[in-house]
């Protein structure tokens, strides 16, 4: 039996049209599954997307909307774009499915019968971007530090989650990676957060019409996170796929981890299920410097880079433009120098070996060379890299083994050769670097998996086609 990997990204707010920002975590979480698959284990992919909740009901109210027909629209936006972004997620999860209200009103059932919910009034300012409740101590000027706006007072009667009873527990399965969060600074992190004690928190809302009732009480429907966090495992259910709980691994923006940390392992111990084995927290990217947003105008879109870039090209840029756990910075400008860099180092290289195996070789050496296979023995090694999910270290590794190819090309020269008659030296060197090429493409494929596809091609009919080639501007 093939060992079973089970990976998720978050499942997106559908309140606008998906920008590069969900891309990223879309794209590097399609390369982990991609690389597991190719490991030969049994991979469940899952994305999709988060519907219910204040935020976009408020959403679909400008457009004189109702959440429904509003959402329906988005989703198809969100399918196009992973998509075009060629991200191969085994399933598509939407938080309004009836499936999974299902399962959600089940577990919170369970929850209340457990006697971990109880029913209390409570006041609190509530930010309607994070969809929580906010301490004074959150808010920087009054104001949510990430929305710029000033959270609302809310008063209703609500019920509680004993998120208190779960610190001891939560502290000792982090402290022993138990539950492993990653990268280790976010797990000390979150470790300092929990030893300042947890606060129960409120699991309904009770004025918000677009969401799952909460079971007895028609009044409240269930708070939009924890319907949201239950996709995870509701999804095993709804598509068959039982014996992938529990989860392997998360990938989350660092926006998103005090809930991933320690509400969703809490709500799991509540229930008595499994909890997931490790989450990584991945950062944040402004562009140029800023934050994107609709209000500066600088929100790039998966669809404009693609047009201009390709696929992978993107796939590539976004993942070896910072490390994968860190902030970082991303700009158009860095986009097309990261363009040329593949078409200088990749393109160039399958351009001039193919063209000097054209060249130089006769029919039986080109038939010879056509059949070379991916020798296991020299593969390009990314599993220390990939094992600590160092995406942008295991890419350099592999950018590196193709400029190494180009400076051994430099150095031999095989057209001197030819021309001095060495056809030996010059066979060998040629065919040693057509299989180098292979390693190359192989190393790819969860990164750049058209490319490489490509690449494949081209070494096993010797046939051109710049893989990068020339944008237009
Ligand atoms: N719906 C919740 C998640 C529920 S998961 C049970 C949510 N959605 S979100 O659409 O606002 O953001 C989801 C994720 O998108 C972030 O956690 C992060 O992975 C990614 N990103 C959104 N903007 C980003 C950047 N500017 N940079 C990097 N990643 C970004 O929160």
């Amino acid at each position: 039996m093939n060992k079973k990997f089970y990976i998720t990204t978050p499942i997106y707010y559908i309140n606008d049209v998906p920008h590069i920002g969900h891309g990223y975590a879309s794209i590097a979480t399609d390369v982990i599954a991609r690389y597991h698959r190719k490991q030969g284990e049994e991979v469940f992919f899952l994305t999709g997307t988060d519907e219910h909740g204040a935020k976009i009901a408020e959403a679909a109210a400008k457009l004189d909307e109702t959440p429904k027909e509003f959402v329906d629209k988005l989703d198809l936006k969100f399918r196009a774009a992973w998509k075009l972004l060629n991200i191969s997620n085994d399933e598509y999860i939407r938080t309004t499915d009836s499936l999974h209200g299902e399962v959600v009103s089940k577990l919170v059932e369970k929850l209340v019968e457990r006697g971990f919910v109880e029913k209390r009034s409570y006041e609190g300012l509530y930010c309607v971007g994070c969809e929580k409740y906010m301490k004074e101590s959150e808010l920087v000027n009054g104001l949510c530090p990430d929305h710029l706006k000033k959270p609302a007072i809310q008063s209703e009667e609500n019920y509680f989650f004993k998120l208190s009873a779960f610190a001891d527990q939560l502290k000792s399965k982090i402290e022993s990676d138990e539950i492993m969060i990653r990268p280790e600074s976010k797990k000390h992190e979150i470790l300092g957060k929990i030893n300042l004690g947890l606060d129960d928190i409120s699991i309904s809302r009770a004025h918000v019409e677009w969401g799952i009732p909460f079971p007895g009480d028609p009044e409240q429907t269930i708070y939009v996170w924890i319907d949201a966090l239950i996709n995870y495992y509701s999804a095993t259910k709804m598509y068959d796929r039982e014996e992938f709980w529990p989860a392997d691994l998360h990938i989350v923006g660092k926006d998103i981890f005090w809930f991933h940390a320690v509400i969703w392992p809490a709500v799991l111990l509540a229930l008595d299920l499994p909890v997931y084995k490790k989450l990584f927290v991945h950062g944040y990217f402004t562009v140029d410097g800023q934050k994107m947003s609709k209000t500066i105008g600088n929100v790039i879109k998966p669809e404009d880079l693609v047009a201009k870039y390709g696929t992978d090209a993107v796939r590539y840029y976004v993942l070896s433009a910072f490390p994968f756990g860190a902030d970082g910075d991303v700009s158009l400008e860095k986009m097309n120098q990261a363009y040329l860099k593949l078409a200088n180092e990749i393109g160039n290289l399958f351009q001039r070996t193919i063209a000097m195996i054209n060249k130089y070789f006769d029919e039986t050496q080109k038939n010879e060379v056509k059949s070379q296979k991916l020798d296991e023995h020299q593969l390009i090694d990314t599993k220390p890299e990939m094992a600590e999910l160092q995406l942008m270290e295991a890419l350099r590794k592999i950018m590196l083994f193709a400029e190494d190819q180009n400076k051994a090309i430099a150095a031999t020269q095989p057209w001197a050769l030819a021309k001095d008659g060495k056809n030996d030296e010059l066979a060998i060197f040629l065919t040693k670097t057509h299989s180098n090429l292979i390693v190359l493409a192989d190393a790819l494929v969860p990164f750049m998996p058209e490319t490489a596809k490509k690449m494949n091609h081209q070494l096993a009919t010797l046939d051109l086609e710049p893989l990068f080639p020339r944008i237009e501007e």
